[in-house]
This record gives structure tokens, sequence and C-alpha cells, in this order.
């Protein structure tokens, strides 16, 4: 019987000797690699546009969207408006202001934020629409900005499955005021733990800089360095969400490979779906006026559960994305959701199944699954 992981990163010997040498230099925290992996960042990012952009590294997509929230004057009693099926990074960061996630229902085939609700849940309290980019499929986001622009609300993109991500042919971090990226262990550029926000906005960016290391003034990373100086000031109440030149050096290998790292999931997906197609299995649906990192391949099915158990019989890892958050005990405690709320999400959240995509998985692996997973669907 085949083992097979939900996941596995793709790492090779430029990853591990990138890591190495930086190690060896002696510089472990956030210094020229995190600036270097910035810079890189920024460049693949915003390579199509012709305004200056910013990409501003952290620790996590969860403090990226903190740090992006703060940059945009978010406050207690504010609302924003969060797809209830994502991962709850989305809704937390909200709370942490003292603000209101109030969530929203997704539509049945992409499982993205359903923009056609989004009005009814506006009040003059609403500050934020967070999108979330779905498996990697981005949203629909002329309507969102639309929205935004009628009420004069901020668009903060959560974009942790979304590298590299194209709407109507734009990449994924040139659209909203500010996005973020997640790279996760299981993501799809994977530094183990690690965040990126991307603007074209200056100030924001600034912010997020100063805040990510305690409201410091200045770039104070190189303050060990014989070029910095010991004073600095604090002139902001921030936080200590750095990144450190370890988890860059693995970055600036794998964002190296990020678009041969697509084509192999691409490559993947194609697969399962003529496989899938026409059978008791529901593939995912992808618009055709956008592309897709293939972050997760979700299929619907109406024995999900006995499909999990029997697909982890047979060696074969997957998982389940999302719980809704309206589902968590600690949002119908304090927000008064309801399980029965968000009938669509909920419904989803019944049928789908997450099934293994990464580089790695090769031919015989993507057959095996296939054919187990076309005799225990039901
Ligand atoms: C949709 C979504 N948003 C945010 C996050 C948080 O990312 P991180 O673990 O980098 O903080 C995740 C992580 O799984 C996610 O799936």
């Amino acid at each position: 019987m085949k083992q097979i992981p939900f996941h596995k990163a793709y790492i090779t010997d430029e990853e591990v000797n990138l890591v190495v040498d930086t190690i060896k230099s002696g510089w472990l925290t956030m210094g020229p690699k995190t600036i270097e992996f910035e810079e890189r960042f920024r460049d693949y990012i915003f390579k199509d546009e012709n305004k200056k952009g910013y990409a501003v590294s952290c620790n996590s997509c969860t403090s990226a969207l903190h740090l992006a929230l703060k940059a945009i004057g978010l406050k207690s009693g504010d609302e924003v408006i969060v797809p209830t099926n994502t991962f709850i990074a989305t809704a937390e960061v909200v709370t942490y202001f003292g603000a209101k996630p109030v969530l929203c229902d997704i539509k049945e085939d992409t499982h993205n934020i359903d923009v056609s609700k989004i009005e009814d849940l506006i009040t003059e309290k609403t500050k934020v629409i967070i999108p979330v980019h779905f498996g990697g499929q981005p949203c629909d986001m002329d309507e969102i900005l639309d929205i935004a622009k009628k009420y004069n609300i901020f668009v903060i993109e959560d974009a942790a499955h979304a590298l590299p991500s194209k709407y109507k042919g734009k990449m994924i971090g040139t659209i909203g005021d500010i996005t973020c990226f997640s790279f996760y262990a299981t993501k799809t550029l994977a530094t183990g733990e690690g965040g990126m926000a991307t603007t074209f906005n200056e100030e924001y960016a600034k912010m997020m800089k100063v805040n990510r290391l305690h409201g410091i003034s200045r770039d104070a990373w190189d303050r060990y360095t014989l070029k910095g100086s010991w004073y600095y000031e604090v002139i902001d109440n921030g936080f200590k969400y750095n990144t450190t030149d370890i988890n860059s050096a693995l970055g600036l290998a794998q964002l190296k490979k990020a678009e041969w790292m697509r084509k192999k999931r691409e490559e993947i997906a194609q697969k399962y779906t003529s496989a899938f197609i026409r059978t008791k299995v529901t593939p995912p649906i992808i618009k055709s006026d956008r592309e897709t990192s293939w972050h997760l391949y979700v299929i619907k099915v109406n024995n999900r559960d006995e499909l999990f158990e029997k697909l982890r019989e047979n060696g074969i890892g997957t998982s389940v994305h999302f719980i809704p958050v309206h589902k968590h005990p600690y949002y119908k405690k304090t927000y008064g959701y309801k399980n029965g709320d968000y009938p669509v999400a909920n419904y989803v959240y019944e049928k789908s199944l997450s099934l293994p995509i990464y580089p790695s998985l090769n031919d015989d692996e993507v057959d095996y699954i296939i054919d187990r997973v076309l005799k225990y669907a039901k």
C-alpha cells in the first residue's frame, strides 16, 4: 500500500544550501536575506505594474493581516466583513482590535465570498472587507472593489492561498488596499512560518514596517552591525512580528520555483478533474477569467467523512477546508452565531474534502488517489 501524505513541501538542495550559508554567516534574525527576499517578492508581485509597489515581510499571514488592519486604522467597535469559510486567523485578527467580524456566506461553485450578500451586511460601522481567495482562486474583485468604493470601506485581501494567482490578468497582491500572503509550512511558498503584505500605499508600508518591530522608528534590525547605531525611538505601539534570515533564505529559494511549482500543481489538478468529471465526485470549478495557484484541490462528495476514513485506511492523507467560523464555540458564544447560519457554507463544509496536491506527487500516486477516490466516493 502507498503512503501519501496530505502535504509535503518541495525542498531541494538549493533551499538547504541557502539556509546553511545563512546559518554559517552568523546572522540569524531579520537582516540582509530578509531585505533581499522582500525586494524579490515585491519585484515578482508588481512585475507587470507601472506604479511602485511595496512588500513588507513578517512572521505569518496572521501578523500581516494584523499589521494591515492597524495600518488602515481599524478601531474598537468597527465591523469587518469576513467570509465564514476561512481559517480562523482571518476573523481572529479583527477581534484583536475589539472590532467585530461580520460573517458572510459563500458561493457553492467557488467557495468564495458571495458578493451578492455583502451589501446587506454593511452598516455605518463597517470599515473593511477581507475577501479570502479560497484555495487560490481569486474572489470577484471587481464587484468587491465597487462595493468598497460605494461605501468608502477598505479591502484587505487574505491571499494566504493565492501565490501565484491572477484575476483578469492581474497578479493577486496588486488589487486591494493591502494583500496578505502566508508562507506557512503547507502553503505554495513554504518557509515554515512567514508572511508578507503588499500594497501600493507608501504610508501603509512604512507603518507596517515600523509596527512589525516594536514600533521602532527606523530599520532597527541592523543596530548590531557596524553600519548601524544603538539609538532608536519608539513611535507606535508595535509588535514583535519580524521574520528571520533563516526563513527568508528558504523563501528566496522557493520564490524562484513559484511558477514551476504552480504548473506542477495545475497538471495534477487537470488529471484529477478529467478523471472526476461526470462521476459522483464534484471537482472544483475555476472561473475562466482567473488563474488559481492550486493551493488546494477540493472535491465535494456525499460521504465525506466515510471517504476521509477509507482514504486514510488506504494510506492517503486528506483534509477539510474549512470548519466555518460561525460553528466555532468562541464565535457562537461571543457574537451569537449559530450552527445553522450560512446555509451554503454549511452545505459546502459537509461535502468538502481536500486531496493531496504538491509538486513532488508523481503520476503513480495521482493515479492511485484517483482510483481510491472513485472506488469509495458516494
Ligand atoms: C485563509 C487563511 N488565512 C490566513 C491564514 C494564516 O496564515 P499563517 O499561518 O501564515 O498565519 C491561513 C493559514 O492556514 C489561511 O488558510
